[in-house]
């Protein structure tokens, strides 16, 4: 039965060794690369909502606003060329995380960190320079690049410095920091929107540039993980590493089955037809439903939209800003929640909860704003149901940030065999940018033809996803991630897909 799945973890293999400052160090470091996503999440909404931006660069955009007098609450003026100048970033990252496979694979984790910081940081200078509208898009392209290659090494880096019972943990800083740099981002726009002389945007854009520096000049002072080390034929270095990273001599037993995994890795030429194989086919469809159905829970409609979602339930200029501020607050604060539980509770736990909840907000604020606007789109908002759709939707926020947010990186991390797992990262990775743009291009339309069903929508997508976690995402909380093979032998369902032989070099789970 479905709710059987669970493997037993709680026995699973234990390696030898502490959790040391060292790896905490690291992590946190490599970690920065969230922030540089996390910015741009938060600052693009706002600076293309400022009059000067668009004056200076889509000055059609802003007359078409202006002579906007529609008050229909649903349909509010929106442009296909704003809003792809804003998603063209998910576009480039898509393309570019399958570059960094690549590099990830073959010159290290730290290297695509370093990379991706680097041509971010060109983009953020581009950007908050740009004097023509070929400098924003180019500039934005190069953001996406930087974006493409931090998500795709960041996730794989951290799941595989940390001990095994902390993964979870460690791999959620990722998720901090995004959340982290959404927040600081809507707090700059708020300031800098208020910057006389129309300049401010060009603060908004080039400050990117200071979380680019944190991740390229950070990712220098990166160790490279003792399964990359080995991946490259340096077994030796691998092993110092290991040892260092573990705070102990005692890294026999981890080392080996990294040698062991890192065998089967050496058979591999092509990891991208490697993926396709029936063995894999387990954690290939984690990479692909895992990061698709975060991006259908509806969260990006807050991050991208709040102030306007704000503004249309009823609040003004500053207080809608001040709302989405709270959000994000919400959204950095509940992910502790995350960092707490998740090597305790587990993945399924948090999935199954974080998925109940979020339908039950969604439905509030569906209802709510129907009961207030019909299908017409035209009625008056009071404050109490106001009041209402926000902590409804704070509700909401807070449940994806220990749910999916960060379990949609940490899950396809952990689940791939080291020949793979690059490849992998980067399926999830371009999965997620594909919707990510598929989202911020069609919000806006699908609000105008759904209406306040739209929360409906999104609410039937988080019961099909919850659905799906609860048949075919096993438990991997603990498991080593070398050992994941053993975890998909043990699943009701995916067992059919995994051989004897396929559970590397004979191993069986220790009991
Ligand atoms: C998602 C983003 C989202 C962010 C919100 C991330 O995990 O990938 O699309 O905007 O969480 O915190």
């Amino acid at each position: 039965m479905a709710g059987g799945v669970i493997v037993d973890t709680s026995g699973g293999k234990e390696y030898p060794g502490k959790v040391t400052a060292y790896v905490i160090f690291a992590s946190i470091v490599a970690a920065f690369g969230g922030l540089i996503f996390g910015y741009d999440i938060g600052i693009s909404g706002g600076v293309t909502s400022m009059d000067s931006f668009l004056l200076d660069f889509f000055p059609s955009v802003y007359q078409k606003a202006k002579l906007d007098t529609s008050t229909n609450q649903y349909c509010k003026f929106d442009s296909a060329l704003l809003t792809l100048f804003t998603s063209s970033l998910y576009l480039a990252a898509l393309v570019a995380s399958v570059c960094a496979s690549t590099v990830t694979r073959v010159a290290g984790r730290k290297w695509s960190m370093f990379g991706g910081g680097v041509v971010f940081l060109g983009g953020a200078l581009l950007n908050g320079a740009a004097t023509n509208v070929s400098m924003l898009i180019i500039g934005r392209i190069l953001l996406g690049v930087g974006v493409g290659f931090a998500n795709q090494s960041v996730p794989v880096y951290l799941s595989e410095m940390a001990p095994a019972r902390l993964r979870g943990m460690l791999n959620i800083l990722f998720q901090l920091m995004i959340t982290i740099g959404i927040v600081i981002a809507n707090l700059i726009n708020y300031g800098t929107a208020k910057i006389a002389g129309g300049w401010g945007w060009r603060v908004s854009l080039g400050l990117a540039g200071v979380p680019a520096i944190m991740i390229t000049v950070g990712s220098l002072f990166l160790p490279d993980t003792p399964n990359s080390l080995i991946e490259r034929g340096h077994p030796h270095e691998a092993k110092e590493m290991l040892k260092r990273i573990r705070g102990t001599e005692d890294v026999g037993a981890e080392y080996e089955d990294l040698v062991a995994a890192s065998e089967e890795a050496k058979q591999i030429k092509h990891p991208w037809r490697n993926i396709l194989e029936k063995r894999n086919r387990p954690p290939l469809t984690m990479s692909i439903c895992i990061p698709f159905f975060q991006q259908l829970t509806g969260i990006n409609v807050i991050m991208f939209y709040a102030p306007v979602l704000f503004k249309t339930i009823g609040f003004g200029d500053d207080a809608s800003l001040m709302s989405a501020v709270i959000t994000g607050l919400v959204n950095v604060v509940a992910t502790f929640v995350s960092i707490i539980m998740v090597d305790r509770a587990g993945r399924r736990f948090l999935f199954l909860q974080g998925g109940t909840q979020m339908l039950a907000c969604q439905i509030i604020v569906g209802a709510l704003i129907g009961s207030v606007f019909g299908t017409t789109g035209e009625g008056e908002m009071t404050k109490v149901k106001a009041v209402f759709i926000v902590i409804a939707i704070c509700f909401y926020v807070a449940a994806f940030a220990w749910s999916w947010g960060p379990l949609g990186w940490l899950v396809p991390s952990e689940v791939f065999p080291l020949e793979i797992r690059s490849a992998g990262q980067s399926m999830n990775v371009s999965v997620n940018m594909l919707f990510t743009f598929f989202i911020g291009q069609l919000f806006l339309k699908m609000l105008c033809t759904m209406k306040f069903g739209l929360f409906f929508f999104f609410g039937g997508w988080v019961i099909i996803m919850t659905i799906f976690v609860y048949m075919f995402v096993p438990e991997t909380k603990g498991v080593p991630i070398e050992e994941m093979v053993l975890v998909w032998k043990q699943h009701w369902f995916w067992s059919k897909y995994i051989s004897d032989e396929d559970t590397h070099v004979g191993k069986k789970p220790k009991a």
